[in-house]
């Protein structure tokens, strides 16, 4: 059996290392032990990006803007980054960081619910990216989907949730509503799906 941990960290050495402002961020989440997504699918975020020539994304769920980081390089400087987070401290360390990185003008970012914010703010979007609470998934589908530009991208993270979806029995209390949100994603008759393997597993999916 292929050892997914083991191809992350060979995958990981292979890809050029980060350097400036993304190097500190990822230092800065590895030292409060953070969930950010990576370099590995932060490279994929902004390769999908420019690969559908996206101008307008949305995250759900920006933390201190690491994923932000890679979609604001991306947008280019037409571009805008809707950043969501509950917590103001994240916020205000995006704002240090990415202004630092000079991205700060392409960034929106709004504190509160990412689905309450979603709903007031105007679409539609190239990119959405759903990485809140997990709990909170199942719902946040029905609010993205109408976000979406047709051939829009919904991108999820942790879909495999460490392994933890392969379990009988599962360990953590999030991963019932992973799976089912994983469900609902890939039989969604306005979406087209694969899911990545890549880190703690991408859902990318396209509106048809
Ligand atoms: C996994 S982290 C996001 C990491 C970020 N996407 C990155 O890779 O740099 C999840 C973040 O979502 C925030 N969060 C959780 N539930 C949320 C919700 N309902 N609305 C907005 N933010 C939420 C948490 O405060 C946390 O910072």
């Amino acid at each position: 059996m292929i050892d997914f941990g083991q191809v992350n960290e060979y995958l990981a050495r292979v890809q050029p290392p980060s350097e400036g402002v993304t190097a500190e961020m990822e230092a800065y989440g590895r030292e409060i032990g953070f969930p950010f997504i990576g370099p590995l699918v932060g490279r994929l975020l902004a390769m999908l990006t420019r690969m559908i020539g996206a101008r307008r994304v949305f995250e759900c769920g920006s933390g201190y803007g690491y994923s932000a980081l890679w979609f604001a390089d991306a947008v280019g400087d037409q571009g805008e980054v809707w950043c969501t987070d509950t917590s103001a401290e994240h916020a205000a360390k995006a704002e240090e960081f990415l202004g630092r990185a000079g991205l700060w003008d392409r960034i929106r970012f709004r504190i509160g619910d990412a689905n309450e914010i979603l709903a007031e703010t105007e679409g539609p979007f190239d990119v959405i990216l759903v990485d809140i609470d997990k709990q909170d998934y199942p719902s946040t589908l029905e609010r993205t989907v109408p976000k979406l530009r047709p051939g829009g991208l919904l991108i999820t993270d942790n879909l495999l949730w460490d392994g933890d979806v392969l379990r009988e029995t599962p360990k953590h209390e999030w991963t019932p509503a992973i799976r089912e949100y994983t469900r609902l994603l890939v039989a969604h008759p306005a979406l087209e799906t694969v899911i990545l393997p890549l880190r703690d597993g991408v859902g990318v999916s396209r509106r048809r």
